[in-house]
């Protein structure tokens, strides 16, 4: 655990810093202990490409649920041949996916929020545990104009559930700083997000959005639950006080 004091200080550090700065920083004060976690959203791509360029030492990884669209696949692959990273798969547990299937049919998160939680859980959370593990900071993509419930996240947060510093770098970035960098860097990015995809998860569970429809309603749309999977637990202490 480290303590909220210790973390504003390094708000107060970070907040003067650029990116790339600021995750050497980080480095430098947690060797081999840093690392980042890319789902190949717009986001991802803009950190992926800020950690390559700058050669930075933080071990990029992906969640590979086992349901992912092609088209993540395919940038996936692309992403390491064009910025010459290695980027680490988790995938979830076999027994656990076996057991899950066996009981809930292998589309059974649309019958229930339960089955869909069970189904994110084997396919996303406890590979996330194992990726975190031995680790002191964890990057994310996370941004606050994303949905209401990330509107109240830190740019560097104590994440309890985990027992890991979690820093957001592109937290307060809007959509067209995001799209404006990928432009100006050419980036590599979903085609999906020109087919109206705008928050991309797992293929059964995300389709395209309406124009004026919110950022995440694309995500597990028969629901109307919070729409989180659980990576991201609103347990993180907000380390403001
Ligand atoms: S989710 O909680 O709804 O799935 P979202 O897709 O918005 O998350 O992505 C937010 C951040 O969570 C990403 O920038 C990435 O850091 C992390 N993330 C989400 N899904 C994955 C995944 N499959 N693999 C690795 N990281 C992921
Ligand atoms: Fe399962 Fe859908 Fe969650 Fe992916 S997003 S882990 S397929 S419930």
């Amino acid at each position: 655990m480290i303590e909220a004091s210790e973390i504003k200080e390094l708000i107060q550090r970070i907040e003067k810093l650029s990116i790339e700065e600021a995750m050497g920083l980080l480095t430098d004060l947690f060797p081999n202990e840093v690392i980042f976690s890319t789902s190949f959203g717009q986001e991802d791509q803009v950190i992926t490409q800020k950690i390559a360029k700058n050669k930075l030492p933080i071990e990029i990884f992906t969640l590979d649920t086992g349901r992912l669209f092609y088209e993540t696949y395919d940038l996936w692959s692309k992403t390491i041949v064009k910025y010459g990273v290695s980027i680490k798969p988790f995938y979830p547990n076999t027994a656990a996916v076996e057991d899950l299937v066996s009981s809930n049919g292998i589309n059974g998160f649309y019958q229930s929020v339960e089955n869909r939680k069970s189904c994110c859980y084997v396919r996303k959370v406890e590979p996330l545990k194992r990726a975190l593990q031995g680790n002191k900071v964890w990057i994310t993509g996370l941004r606050a104009e994303q949905s209401p419930n990330r509107q109240t996240m830190q740019l560097l947060e104590w994440d309890e559930g985990n027992q890991i510093l979690k820093y957001n770098p592109l937290l307060h970035w809007t959509m067209e700083d995001m799209l404006k960098y990928i432009k100006e860097e050419s980036i590599p990015y979903n085609t999906l997000h020109d087919k109206g995809f705008v928050s991309i998860g797992c293929a059964p569970c995300t389709r395209a959005i309406m124009p004026g429809e919110d950022a995440r309603a694309g995500r597990w749309w028969w629901e109307a639950s919070q729409k989180e999977c659980g990576l991201h637990e609103q347990g993180a202490i907000a380390n403001n006080s």
